[in-house]
């Protein structure tokens, strides 16, 4: 079943106390908890393997083999984290998500931290969204007050404690094993895997790290059952997932859909590519996705179909980009995004970014050559897999894919002497007043 606008997340979103807990439970919230908590935890493991949930985060590792990792009966403290850090270019769900019903999540962290036996969870959010922190901090105060967080929750006598986390501000901060880092105090740092989190964690201790995305997935399965969640979606991605539509699109925004939907299929619920303009490109999950093009509008949109065509799925943040656009100029500036953001921990990534940067910026002015595109290949290839954490493979796909699909526009720019394009016209307001 795909193509068709399924709200499960975003049901409620456009009520205006969606945020709050009365709302939340009018639609019928924490019914999924009162539920889980009289079920034996291995069972809600077994039901949330069943249901195909893959990590939303970007990796799509499957959450209930991820829950089922954590050693039981082994005498340590077990912690639940969840990844709310979104960063990337394009990516934004779970901040809508957040914003919009943070009890969502709050419900589905206390299941989930149930489930593997965790008495303390964190939610990890990056420090610049202070809109984000104060509406969690509010929405745990009253899951608080009502008895959902804290002792003998519900009378089931679990107790948990959930604790809102301020990060600092670093792309690189959600990178799981870098984000514990920074939550236990230190700079965030990737750590070396193995040991995975589920083994050696926070404090060294067994861990699941899971996206906020996931996380808020689970009461509706706990509540509706693993066979409604496992009936949507397609064999290998199950499931809906929220696709963020930016750019040169008519109506921008979040639209929820099962996975396997295509982007010609998302561009009809969100009213097409701005009026009197075709697609060029366009990413499927982010910055980090290797770019698209208008051969790929009928690829579906789920982990095996963003692959096979060359891509990822990533985090659904579909980035739209009509011909007005300057696809150097947007490798340039998504390539200096990757240096600013690199932790600078392992050479390949701290140089390759820098020198990737600056060769791109005289390919932008028109001032590079040919064998510039031979050398952004080869700094690329040193270090594609050659980095201490996947950012440093992921840092190369704005310039990688682009030369791939456009290599003839780079040319086109060295030949003139600078940019073809007008960046104005390519503005996402440029033309609004005609449509
Ligand atoms: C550089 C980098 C940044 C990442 N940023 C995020 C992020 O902001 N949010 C997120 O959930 N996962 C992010 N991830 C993925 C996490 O490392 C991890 O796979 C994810 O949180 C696991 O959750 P999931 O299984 O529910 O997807 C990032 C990975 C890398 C390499
Ligand atoms: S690839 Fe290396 S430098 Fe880049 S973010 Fe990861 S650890 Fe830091």
């Amino acid at each position: 079943m795909t193509g068709v606008l399924t709200p499960v997340l975003t049901a409620h979103w456009d009520e205006p106390d969606s945020f709050t807990l009365a709302a939340y439970r009018r639609a019928g919230g924490y019914r999924a908890l009162a539920r889980a908590l009289a079920t034996p935890p291995d069972d809600i493991i077994g039901m949330v393997k069943a249901s195909g949930l893959r990590g939303r985060g970007g990796a799509g590792f499957p959450t209930g083999v991820k829950w089922g990792f954590i050693p039981q009966g082994d005498g340590k403290p077990h912690y639940l984290v969840v990844n709310a850090d979104e960063s990337e270019p394009g990516t934004c769900k779970d901040i809508p998500l957040m914003m919009a019903t943070p009890h969502a999540l709050i419900e589905g962290a206390i299941i989930a931290a149930y489930a593997i036996r965790a008495h303390h969870a964190f939610i990890y959010v990056r420090g610049e969204v202070l809109h984000v922190i104060r509406r969690l901090h509010q929405a745990v105060a009253e899951a608080q007050a009502a008895g959902y967080l804290g002792r003998d929750i519900l009378g089931s006598g679990y107790d948990l404690e959930l604790v809102v986390h301020a990060g600092a501000g670093a792309y690189e901060c959600g990178e799981e094993t870098a984000l514990l880092t920074s939550l236990e105090g230190h700079r965030g740092l990737p750590r070396l895997k193995p040991p995975f989190p589920a083994i050696a964690g926070l404090y060294a201790s067994p861990t699941v790290v899971n996206n906020v995305e996931s996380i808020a997935s689970v009461p509706s399965i706990v509540a509706n059952g693993a066979d409604w969640f496992a009936g949507m979606g397609s064999e290998k991605s199950k499931g809906v997932g929220i696709f963020s539509l930016s750019g040169h699109v008519v109506t921008p925004g979040q639209y929820e859909a099962p996975l396997g939907t295509t982007l010609r299929e998302l561009l009809d619920l969100a009213g097409g590519v701005r009026h009197g303009h075709r697609l060029k490109f366009w990413t499927p999950g982010g910055s980090s996705t290797p770019i698209l093009t208008d051969e790929h509008l009928d690829v579906p949109l789920d982990f095996e179909g963003a692959a096979g065509a060359g891509s990822m799925l990533g985090t659904r943040g579909l980035q739209i980009f009509d011909e007005t656009t300057c696809v150097v100029r947007a490798a340039l500036r998504w390539t200096e995004f990757y240096e600013h953001e690199s932790c600078g921990k392992c050479t390949p990534c701290r140089e390759g970014t820098y020198w990737m940067t600056r060769i791109l910026r005289r390919l932008e002015r028109g001032e590079g050559s040919e064998e510039d595109l031979d050398k952004l290949l080869d700094i690329s290839d040193n270090m594609v897999g050659r980095t201490f954490c996947p950012f440093g493979d992921t840092a190369v796909s704005p310039a990688t894919s682009s030369i791939k699909y456009f290599r003839d526009e780079y040319i086109e720019h060295s030949k003139r002497g600078g940019c073809p394009f007008d960046p104005a016209a390519s503005a996402a307001w440029a033309g609004r007043e005609a449509q």
